[in-house]
């Protein structure tokens, strides 16, 4: 209700204008103009609601009511107005409840139905060079020979569905993987790799490397106890980093065999993400100490070189550094980071052009990111108009609060973790079939639990407010009842179901003869058409857990449509008109479990 709701801003705006806010006041009014309209906080007082008479009270010095009443005068007696409007109530000490007309609704149903994007309008905002805005997304991002573990993950499947849904919204989206694939630890790995396969170095596609976590874990002990192992790691460092040949392949033969690893969580995952490692960002690395130099910011402390942040302290109220370059002449973490925000912000072919960038990392780097934005403010490296923003996430959690392990202690394989997922959606699914005395084919008992199993992990997952930590727990989130995967998959299934019953041919369902009577047919339709809002507040504040509230609320009222309005037996014209909802209800979920990364069933 997008359009509608910006026609009512509008119109409302202009009356305020007119009648209300004499010519001094304009300072006022530019604060009123931003919250003119709201949701209604109870879905019972309306579509929308206005409370400005209360702030408008405070500076005219009269009562908030005498104001309304002079206030919802003049909008009746605009046309515009009431020809959307069918009722405007004045409640409680002055706030005014806004009520659409139902021929209003029902238009923005057909409409709804028709738009490919079931509503959701597309950005309207455009560039300096009015093209389509594009937005770099940097997701998932694990490290080399390290494992990927539950807060990549995590990263993972928020990032997916932040830029599925800014893909819908008509952005140009870039979704960068910025792998640790460089930094001082490939000193000692290559290292251990020479030491372990000297003889096969002359050829080198022979090396296969069995577990690269064990094979991470060794280089590490035997760094922290030889001395003259780790001497030969920081020399390797050099080398790698001059561009040795040897070392450079072996480099890598290391990254290609973490990337196959990676690559298969993707596929199962069904993600779709660019690799550009912090590698990339090397030749970019020195001009961010001459510009910084050049800005006056960077500052000599004890050999190395740093920029102190201003309202970021350690524990003795001094400034926090950001260290640039360290004493040893060795680059940052911060410094690639400050090396790929410049690239991606500046324009082609020598950057990516970004108007935005959004990381997605859990909430332990919240300090690393405002430090690395504060020093690109301060050196200018955010263009006008441009933004940064850090989406934080908390830790998951066993169902006792602690870190999530197996049975026996161990950290959990994220392999394991969905195929565990997978086993138990199957599960399910057969005692169900059981139960039901009914029988499929395999292929459906496999891909039914796939989609369950893989579902039921992402939903756990964006339904929460991302900022807090959560519980994973299998038996929740594959429950067939709450907030689950699997309940809007059931749901929608009770659709397709409706659908293979109905003979009636689909072009009839967009009827003119649309027409609704039933209370809990009007609840279905104010909840199908508050989707694009959602949308819209999401590409905002970056919260997915609102959608999935949103789609909770949606089944919910239509599961109560679906028990107490007959849909099928019922005379044609009621008929066509009830199809029509489950029609909106089908496309929306669709659509949302698409920008969710969420497959969809016709039978479950
Ligand atoms: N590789 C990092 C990690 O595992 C995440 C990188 C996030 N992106 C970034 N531009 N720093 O913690």
């Amino acid at each position: 209700m997008q359009v509608i709701f910006k026609e009512l801003t509008t119109n409302f705006e202009v009356i305020l204008l007119e009648s209300l806010i004499k010519n001094e006041k304009k300072e006022e009014f530019e604060k009123i103009r931003k919250n003119l309209i709201n949701q209604p906080s109870k879905e019972e007082f309306g579509d929308y609601q206005c409370n400005i008479c209360l702030v408008l009270s405070k500076i005219y010095k009269k009562s908030p009511r005498e104001i309304a009443n002079r206030f919802v005068k003049k909008l009746k007696a605009n046309k515009k107005i009431s020809n959307l409007c069918e009722d405007l109530e004045i409640a409680g000490p002055g706030f005014i409840n806004i009520k659409l007309k139902n021929n209003i609704l029902i238009e923005e149903i057909k409409s709804n139905i028709k738009c490919p994007r079931a509503g959701v309008p597309l950005s309207n905002k455009k560039n300096k060079n009015h093209l389509r805005k594009k937005v770099v997304v940097d997701f998932s991002s694990p490290n080399i020979a390290k494992e990927m573990h539950v807060g990549h993950l995590r990263s993972t499947i928020i990032g997916d569905s932040i830029s599925r849904i800014l893909e819908l919204r008509g952005y140009i989206v870039l979704r960068l993987n910025h792998i640790g694939d460089w930094g001082t630890q490939f000193g000692m790995l290559i290292t251990h790799l020479k030491d372990l396969y000297s003889s096969d170095l002359k050829k080198i596609d022979n090396i296969k490397i069995s577990d690269l976590v064990e094979f991470y874990k060794a280089s590490k002990k035997r760094f922290d106890n030889e001395k003259e192992f780790k001497k030969r790691s920081r020399e390797e460092v050099v080398k790698l980093q001059s561009g040795d040949r040897e070392s450079i392949q072996l480099w890598k033969l290391l990254c290609d065999q973490s990337r196959k690893e990676f690559d298969q969580i993707y596929k199962t995952l069904n993600i779709k993400i660019k690799e550009r490692g912090e590698s990339f960002y090397n030749p970019y690395l020195k001009s961010i100490i001459e510009d910084l130099n050049l800005k006056k910011i960077l500052i000599e402390d004890q050999g190395a070189k740093c920029v102190f942040l201003d309202g970021m302290t350690n524990k003795e109220g001094k400034p926090l550094p950001l260290i640039i370059q360290k004493k040893d002449g060795g680059f940052n973490y911060a410094t690639t980071d400050l090396a790929a925000l410049r690239y991606r912000f500046n324009k082609e072919p020598d950057g990516d052009n970004a108007t935005r960038i959004i990381y997605v990392t859990d909430h332990g780097q919240a300090n690393h990111f405002a430090g690395v934005f504060q020093v690109a403010k301060r050196a200018n490296w955010i263009p006008e108009d441009c933004e940064v923003n850090h989406v934080p996430f908390g830790l998951v959690q066993g169902i006792d609060g602690k870190k999530l392990k197996t049975r026996e202690g161990e950290t959990i394989r994220l392999k394991d973790l969905l195929s565990e997922s997978i086993k138990r959606a199957k599960e399910d699914l057969l005692k169900r079939l059981e139960n039901e005395s009914r029988s499929e084919t395999n292929d459906f008992i496999l891909n039914t639990s796939r989609v369950i199993g893989i579902g039921a992990v992402k939903y756990a997952d964006l339904s929460q407010n991302r900022i807090t930590n959560y519980q994973f727990s299998f038996e929740k989130m594959l429950s067939l009842n709450g907030n689950t995967a699997p309940y809007l998959l059931y749901t929608l299934v009770r659709i397709s179901g409706i659908n293979r019953k109905n003979n009636m041919p689909e072009d009839n369902i967009n009827s003119e003869s649309i027409s609704y009577s039933h209370d809990l047919e009007w609840k279905l339709i104010r909840k199908l058409l508050k989707f694009d809002e959602v949308l819209i507040s999401i590409e905002k504040d970056l919260m997915i857990n609102r959608l999935c509230n949103y789609l909770f609320e949606l089944c919910q009222t239509f599961n109560r449509f679906y028990d107490k309005v007959p849909i099928l037996k019922v005379e044609m014209s009621k008929k066509i008109s009830r199809l029509t909802l489950c029609a909106l209800t089908e496309k929306t979920l669709k659509l949302s479990l698409e920008l969710l990364g969420i497959e969809s069933l016709e039978r479950m």
